[in-house]
């Protein structure tokens, strides 16, 4: 095969490669392109400069009001997850930004906060790359605030003692364990998954007008979860602690707990559940 054939069939195969262009194009580049295109390493990204806008207010200084204060964050240079963003801020920018975490992986309930106007985990959040939008942050809305993205939990904390949440028997402790069948821990499912993060309750209109006598779907599903569970004989106390016209019945089933939960469960069925077994019983 003569040289003036090989180049022809080259030239063809490149054409017809989907690296046709790439290869035209090295072929075509003047070296000096060249050049500077060899030197840049072959990782290096454009920034993504994304802004973060997050309220802040310090109890050292409670005649300042509260204000939104942006950061600037490089997408390439962070985690995906809005915590992984919160983290780094602080970590290099502000070091007195101040939030709750501790697993980072939805498992600890901590990190709950308003993110785009939505209750959720920044630990399962991810980024939003637009960088043309800001994502905002704001702590659980309707609590008080002990600083920036902290929220004061002590009402909650306090309700969530009054159910008791924890088996309550009156025969006397089984020598060994406590057995239940495997249809009775079923009953148990989407229930004690719960992680108390409170994203329903401080998204809840009821609880926002009237936490001080409504307990909120938060509390509400974990009452619930110790009503059907089979082991637990106080079943009927339980509701009739309830019996009065907030501690339950101001759910007015709007479901927007149901909808922010970042674990998927169901705060507004176990309630309706709850209505149900009181009014079976009368
Ligand atoms: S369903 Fe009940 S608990 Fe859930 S948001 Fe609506 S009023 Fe609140
Ligand atoms: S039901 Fe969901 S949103 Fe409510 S506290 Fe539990 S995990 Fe959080
Ligand atoms: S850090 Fe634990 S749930 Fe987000």
């Amino acid at each position: 095969m003569s040289l003036a054939t090989i180049a022809r069939r080259s030239l063809l195969n490149a054409r017809q490669s989907p690296l046709a262009p790439l290869a035209a194009g090295i072929h075509s580049t003047p070296a000096a392109n060249l050049a500077t295109a060899t030197a840049e390493p072959a990782t290096h990204k454009q920034p993504i400069i994304k802004t973060f806008s997050i309220y802040r207010w310090s109890p050292d200084t409670p005649a300042e009001k509260p204000r939104l204060e942006n950061f600037k964050v490089d997408l390439n240079s962070c985690g995906p997850m809005v915590l992984d963003a919160l983290i780094k801020i602080k970590n290099e920018i502000d070091p007195t930004l101040t939030f709750r975490r501790s697993c980072r992986e939805g498992i600890c309930g901590s990190c709950s906060m308003n993110i785009n106007g939505l209750n959720t985990l920044a630990c399962l959040s991810r980024i939003e790359r637009n960088p043309s939008q800001k994502t905002k942050i704001y702590p659980l809305p309707h609590t008080f605030v002990v600083k920036d993205l902290v929220p004061d939990l002590t009402q909650l904390y306090k309700q969530y003692k009054s159910i008791e949440p924890y088996l309550k028997q009156r025969t006397p402790a089984p020598e060994r364990e406590n057995l239940q069948s495997i249809a009775d821990r079923k009953k148990l499912d989407g229930l004690y998954e719960c992680i108390l993060c409170f994203c329903c309750s401080t998204s809840c209109p009821s609880y926002w007008w009237n936490s001080d006598k409504y307990l909120g779907p938060a509390v509400l599903m974990q009452a619930y979860r110790w009503m059907i569970d089979s082991r637990d004989q106080f079943g009927h106390e339980r509701r009739a602690a309830l019996q009065d016209p907030f501690s339950v019945y101001r759910c007015h089933t709007i479901m927007n707990c149901s909808r922010t939960c970042p674990k998927g469960l169901n705060p507004g069925l176990a309630i309706a559940e709850i209505k149900k077994q009181m009014a079976l019983e009368g």
